[in-house]
């Protein structure tokens, strides 16, 4: 059990795809660590997926992937609250009840909305009102800590702007939840160079097939320096590669780096057989959960289980507050 002591930590993440290197040294490596010190709760955002991703088999493939994809990588059901947003639909109350405290100006403002608009999408009332349920999901839960990126810095503040307003409008009824921006995690380089990200088609997939895996490694991006010239370390594929290494190792492929005679294609599959030894537990667990789908579903009901309780309270709490149960 948490220490009483601890904060609760609260985190949703859209099943969006394969995770990648990207998220696994970036979002999954800090999810462990709040794990191990805090009473982390954690969810599968499938109802905001929802408003981007009308495909009902790919939405339900994913939000099955990704919970496969969390348990594999170390998310401790037993340690850890782990669900899938919609196995707790009391979220869609307190969304609809946190609506009625929310100034159409505020949402307006919200530029994630707008960027998404811009890149095409056609806007949706659930796209529109997306910080809303968001804001419900951390309010729900007595949230005192969010780790996110800057991209959702925002959404955090508008959460935190709900929650006072509700406390003014009723009585203190919420706790105001106090974000934890990720600034210090280094930026994970993709195999062009550039951040790797889902939406520049340049990641290194976890869970892919190792063939794919290493046709991947393969692309990263190398100059032309000559075989005896020495290298330029501050390039994708020395960044990733000592990702993996210890601080020996770090020494060892620096100083090849420096000295002559290396070849890129020889440190790239050195790299995915190192990247592949690492990985290989978690796949392997990664394999026997996506074969047994009723074990993962009988998890997920117990993560769901334990949310519910949490979310209950805090609902009724707000129902009464907001004069929605008359019988008090
Ligand atoms: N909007 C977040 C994202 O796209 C996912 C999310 C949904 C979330 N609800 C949340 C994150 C609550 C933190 C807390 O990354």
């Amino acid at each position: 059990m948490p220490n009483k002591n601890s904060l609760r930590v609260l985190s949703g993440i859209q099943p969006s795809g394969s995770l990648h290197l990207g998220n696994y040294f970036g979002m999954m490596s800090r999810m462990i660590k709040y794990q191990s010190q805090n009473e982390l709760f954690c969810f599968i955002a499938n109802y905001h997926a929802l408003t981007t991703l009308p495909d009902s088999k790919s939405l339900s493939s994913n939000t099955f992937n990704a919970a496969c994809d969390f348990l594999a990588l170390g998310l401790d059901s037993e340690k850890s609250t782990f669900w899938v947003q919609s196995d707790v639909p009391e979220v869609a109350e307190l969304t609809w009840i946190l609506s009625s405290q929310v100034g159409v100006g505020l949402m307006d403002r919200a530029t994630s909305y707008k960027d998404k608009i811009s890149q095409g999408l056609k806007p949706n009332m659930g796209l529109y009102s997306y910080p809303i349920l968001m804001a419900a999901d951390i309010l729900l839960f007595d949230t005192e800590i969010v780790p996110v990126g800057k991209d959702q810095k925002q959404h955090l503040e508008m959460a935190r702007d709900i929650a006072i307003k509700f406390n003014n409008s009723y009585d203190d009824t919420l706790i105001i939840p106090e974000p934890d921006i990720d600034e210090g995690t280094k930026l994970i380089p993709g195999i062009d160079g550039r951040k790797m990200s889902k939406s520049y088609n340049n990641t290194i997939p976890i869970f892919d097939s190792e063939k794919n895996i290493r046709k991947k490694i393969m692309r990263i991006v190398t100059d032309t320096a000559d075989i005896d010239e020495p290298k330029d370390k501050d390039t994708p594929l020395f960044q990733l590669y000592c990702l993996f290494l210890d601080s020996n190792g770090k020494q060892d492929l620096s100083e090849r780096y420096d000295g002559k005679g290396l070849r890129y294609g020889d440190i790239k599959q050195e790299f995915f057989e190192t990247m592949m030894d690492y990985f290989r537990p978690y796949r392997e667990k990664r394999d026997a959960l996506s074969s047994n789908p009723e074990k993962v579903y009988e998890i997920l009901e117990h993560g769901a289980k334990k949310a519910k309780h949490v979310a209950c309270e805090v609902l009724e709490r707000v129902r009464l507050s907001a004069g929605v149960n008359y019988r008090s």
